[in-house]
């Protein structure tokens, strides 16, 4: 063979993967191979592979007779939409895509790239975990993949789609990117399996019960989308990567938008008439947003908060917004959480906040108090106060209490308030308030039920409408709601050129 077709020939067996026999094992799971998923998230003909030829260095239990180019991760980089990216996949027909040392090294090495071209990393899971044959250098190799991945952390977009298995400390290295995206019933992601669950606890659980897709993204929050195959979480990578930009030195990039006629009358039609009555706060997304232009976070989960991306006149934005339509739209526990990651992405990486407000309060009860609706509560506070995008507020009904200040009011730095004339902004409810501040003249009262609706109504005047906070300057206007989509136009434009430096310090101490 002269050296050319020893190249050849290696590179054919490099991309064999693990042999004709187990990528037909992958297929017939519903799964498709390492390549193939490069093939399917880059443009065309875009990819270039590093270390195509790298050999595991391990000795023990035969492995020196098992050598498989590649060593089961495909690494290099590519475009998605013309935009450079970084990718790792893990080839599960390789060792079951266990993590050796120098599948890890390779990892690694598209990372350290990355970080020095500013460009995202894409990383597409589908592994065993460590290598068991390797012992420490695996552990090492995930320790050294977690302190990149955190070195990354706000400097460039890291996003993991978890395409198969991803159990114990493999878990950790998404767990700091980012984004995570499952699919369902062929990817899990958990500390411990079912197996060792059982042992320790009695509990009998599926994989999937335990950290599939389903439980991931409505229970435990861990991933932020789930998709029903791999084709549409890829899909949904390229996707989330249009909103954002390629790392915290750059804007988001910008499409070609036509201005027109921005009035959206269909805005004055969305508050119902009962203040108590619940509405869809995707009606008012869908409307303030340029058209189905909203990609939505977390959407199921802590649902009585709604995030996600959004463009507005072409403009990438983040919006947050509280959702009536579960929960009365209350702040609690989780819906805290989820706000508040999805603030500090979008302000480590320039996106600006449009926050919509409905909010009656925190979530009242033991369990919120005794899991740390303060603690919890106090991190959605923190991000929006150390946010210095562009932030604009509506606050379109009710905005009570400390909700009102952590809803990004005016007092923590937003930049631009709006409300609708139905905004009530007051420190609570007025028939709690009435109880309270009237306690003697209702029970003195002969009728203290009319007592109560009389003064019910009396704080209701002077307290359930925008104009004592709009009186104060805490609002900057009160709009009719079919102008809200011009308004937001011209204010995020208005905005484009902020700048902002917080007090220097080593960095934050976000309540954890
Ligand atoms: C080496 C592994 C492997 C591993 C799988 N394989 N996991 N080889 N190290 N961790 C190999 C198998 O031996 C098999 O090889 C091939 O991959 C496919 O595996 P199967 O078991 O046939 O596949 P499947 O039935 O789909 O099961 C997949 C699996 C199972 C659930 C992932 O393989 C499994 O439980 N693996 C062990 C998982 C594990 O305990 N990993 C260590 C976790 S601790 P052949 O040659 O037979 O095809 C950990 C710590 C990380 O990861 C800590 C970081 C800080």
């Amino acid at each position: 063979m002269n050296p050319i077709e020893t190249l050849q020939q290696k590179q054919a067996q490099a991309l064999l993967g693990g042999g004709k026999d187990k990528i037909e094992a992958q297929h017939k799971k519903g799964k498709l191979t390492a390549r193939e998923r490069i093939a399917l998230l880059l443009d065309e003909g875009s990819f270039e592979e590093i270390g195509m030829l790298v050999e595991h260095r391990a000795r023990d239990f035969g492995m020196d007779k098992q050598v498989v180019l590649g060593d089961g991760v495909v690494t290099g980089y590519g475009t998605v939409n013309g935009r450079l990216i970084y990718v790792f996949s893990q080839d599960f027909t390789v060792f079951g895509g266990s993590l050796s040392e120098t599948h890890a090294e390779k990892i690694c090495k598209i990372m350290d790239l990355a970080m020095k071209n500013g460009a995202p990393v894409i990383g597409l899971n589908d592994s065993g975990g460590a290598r068991i044959q390797e012992g420490v250098v695996s552990l090492g190799g995930y320790a050294d993949i977690f302190y990149r991945n955190t070195l990354a952390s706000g400097v460039v977009p890291q996003i993991s789609a978890i395409l198969g298995p991803c159990a114990g400390g493999a878990v950790y290295s998404p767990a700091i990117t980012d984004f995570i995206m499952m699919v369902e019933n062929t990817s899990y992601m958990f500390v411990t399996g079912p197996n060792v669950v059982k042992t320790v606890t009695h509990e009998e659980v599926t994989s999937e019960e335990l950290g599939g897709a389903s439980t991931h993204s409505t229970k435990s929050g861990v991933t932020h989308f789930s998709f029903v195959n791999e084709a549409a979480c890829i899909q949904g990578i390229k996707q989330l990567l249009s909103y954002i930009p390629q790392n915290c030195e750059e804007d988001a990039p910008c499409i070609a938008y036509e201005s027109g006629n921005e009035i959206r009358e269909k805005l004055n039609k969305v508050i119902p008439e009962n203040a108590q009555q619940p509405y869809d706060m995707r009606d008012i997304i869908s409307e303030v947003a340029d058209t189905e232009s909203f990609f939505e976070v977390h959407k199921d989960y802590a649902e009585n908060i709604v995030v996600g991306f959004a463009r507005i006149a072409g403009r990438s934005i983040g919006i947050v917004a509280n959702q009536p339509a579960v929960l009365a739209g209350v702040l609690d526990i989780n819906a805290s959480k989820k706000g508040a990651r999805f603030v500090r992405f979008c302000d480590a990486f320039n996106i600006p906040l449009l926050t919509l407000v409905d909010v009656p309060g925190f979530l009242p009860g033991t369990d919120q108090e005794w899991n740390g609706i303060i603690t919890n509560g106090a991190k959605l506070l923190f991000a929006f106060s150390e946010a210095t995008v562009p932030k604009i507020t509506v606050i379109v009904r009710k905005a009570y209490g400390g909700a009102y200040d952590v809803m990004n009011s005016k007092h923590i730095g937003a930049d631009m308030n709006l409300a609708w004339p139905q905004a009530e902004i007051a420190v609570m409810g007025a028939k709690g308030a009435a109880e309270i501040i009237f306690k003697k003249e209702i029970a003195a009262a002969d009728d203290s039920i009319a007592k109560l609706a009389e003064v019910e109504q009396q704080y209701k005047n002077t307290f359930a409408n925008p104009y004592k906070a709009a009186a104060r300057g805490f609002i900057d206007e009160v709009i009719e709601p079919s102008v809200t989509r011009k308004k937001l136009i011209s204010a995020f434009k208005m905005l484009e050129n902020k700048a902002v430096k917080l007090p220097r310090k080593k960095h934050d101490n976000i309540p954890l």
